[in-house]
């Protein structure tokens, strides 16, 4: 029989992912999202690496916003998942620990540092 005044809990701005939790989702996505631009970007050295005029193509190309971009989105894909894959071997080799609290720091950290060099990113590509 199933309890009447069991706990129940519907109100959503009480329910919340941890941090840690964000950032390993983010670390699948961010490897997906490499995973495709690898090709991509394979295409694009082919591209100008082919003739003249597929130099020229290739460049032309890196002039329209949008593919700016998608650059400089894949770029930050790759730096959060270096970021967050090399949180996950300082604490697989054990340098930092693994307990909650390191968990929870070093998620920010890895966040404070994408943003900062996905800036940088940003003014590289533009
Ligand atoms: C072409 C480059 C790369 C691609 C396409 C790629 C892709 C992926 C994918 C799809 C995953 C699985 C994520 C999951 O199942 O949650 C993964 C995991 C991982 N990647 Fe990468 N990755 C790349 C480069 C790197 C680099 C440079 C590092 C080093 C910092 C790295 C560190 C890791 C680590 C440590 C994991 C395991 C995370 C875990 O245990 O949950 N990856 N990668």
């Amino acid at each position: 029989m199933v309890k009447k005044q069991r706990p129940i809990n519907l109100q959503l701005q009480t329910i919340h992912f941890p941090v840690t939790a964000i950032a390993s989702i983010l670390h699948r996505v961010s490897g997906v999202i490499t995973f495709v631009a690898v090709g991509i970007l394979l295409w694009l050295l082919g591209l100008s690496l082919s003739s003249l005029e597929g130099f020229q193509y290739a460049t032309e190309i890196m002039h329209s916003f949008f593919i700016k971009f998608i650059i400089w989105g894949v770029l930050t894909a790759l730096i959060y998942h270096i970021c967050g894959g090399l949180r996950h071997m300082l604490m697989d080799f054990g340098f930092i620990g693994e307990s909650l609290l390191v968990g929870r720091i070093s998620a920010i950290a890895a966040f404070i540092i994408t943003a900062i060099l996905s800036i940088l990113a940003g003014v590289f590509v533009w």
